[in-house]
């Protein structure tokens, strides 16, 4: 049998199936070309700030529970997402409360914006304070308990739509590829300050402190496909112009004077906001303040060294 085609190119075909198939397997499947493969027009990653979610994660009268920055919709995904792999939430949990987590995700990581309390992953426990960062691994049940007398403002991050993505379930417990890794803010601080004083060369985009563990040390990651940094830019200071191929997600810890730059626009800083740097997008920050800015990000970068993709340049070379 012949299929009459009218079609003037291949790029104008639709989806071609089997002409007479003889199985369920035969008849599922699709045929595309070189022509109308590759058009498929996804939404880029916006470079979004979120400023309503910190808002009413901070507000007190905003009960326990998490806010989700959620571009699903903009990104065409069907699951909740910040960027295509990586979901950001603000987590309140009132004076005294608990809130209970378990997400299918590869691992979590949190910030503890205000307030201190306890967080514990099967037999561990995490004692946070401000300022710390810890790590948890993904698939089990996390139970936060707040402190008795403030509240606290969590900022955590996961790869859920990365896992979404492949249809994976999250990993049984004891699988994760990330243990219980927790960075108290006095030894945060104590690492920037050492890389300030060894100083660095200008081939080197920033100050950065990137977060690793024992588990992931060869990688320098945290997880295989995320990367966590604490960026801090001195007042006065400019980063060079760069790009590459990994998105990321920042939250603005401190930065009064403070903006980023991304493709030429200008991106003012607000405190606890969540930012998004699209992929390839030429972007620097810039501090015009009198203080030491701060800047958490967590970026798909893993999954970029991984497949040797980073494509990261200068911009002003
Ligand atoms: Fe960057």
């Amino acid at each position: 049998m012949s299929t009459t085609i009218a079609a003037r190119s291949i790029a104008d075909l639709p989806a071609q199936h089997a002409a007479q198939p003889k199985t369920a397997a035969q008849r599922t499947a699709r045929y595309f070309n070189t022509g109308n493969a590759f058009n498929i027009k996804l939404p880029p990653v916006p470079d979004h700030v979120f400023t309503d979610e910190p808002l009413r994660a901070l507000d007190p009268d905003t009960p326990t529970g998490l806010i989700e920055c959620d571009l699903s919709r903009q990104l065409d995904i069907p699951v909740s997402a910040t960027t295509p792999l990586s979901l950001v939430r603000y987590a309140r949990i009132r004076a005294g409360e608990r809130l209970t987590t378990r997400f299918t995700a590869s691992g979590v990581v949190v910030y503890v914006m205000t307030g201190s309390g306890s967080a514990t992953s099967g037999e561990e426990t995490v004692e946070w304070g401000p300022g710390d960062v810890f790590v948890l691994p993904g698939g089990v049940e996390h139970r936060y308990q707040a402190a008795p007398d403030t509240d606290a403002v969590l900022w955590v991050v996961t790869n859920e739509p990365q896992l979404a993505f492949e249809n994976l379930r999250a990993p049984a417990e004891g699988e994760a590829p990330t243990p219980v890794v927790h960075y108290p803010a006095d030894e945060i601080e104590r690492q920037i300050e050492l890389i300030y004083d060894v100083g660095r060369g200008s081939d080197i985009a920033g100050s950065a402190l990137i977060f690793s563990s024992e588990r992931q040390e060869s990688i320098r990651n945290v997880l295989p496909t995320l990367t966590v940094a604490m960026n801090s830019l001195p007042p006065g200071v400019a980063q060079r112009p760069h790009r590459h191929n990994s998105m990321a997600v920042a939250l603005i810890i401190r930065g009064n004077g403070c903006f980023s730059m991304v493709d030429g626009k200008r991106k003012d800083w607000s405190q606890w906001a969540t930012t998004i740097t699209p992929p390839v997008a030429v972007h620097s920050h810039h501090n015009e303040g009198d203080e030491r800015a701060m800047l958490l990000i967590v970026q798909d970068g893993g999954i970029y060294y991984y497949t040797r993709a980073m494509g990261f340049s200068f911009a002003d070379v």
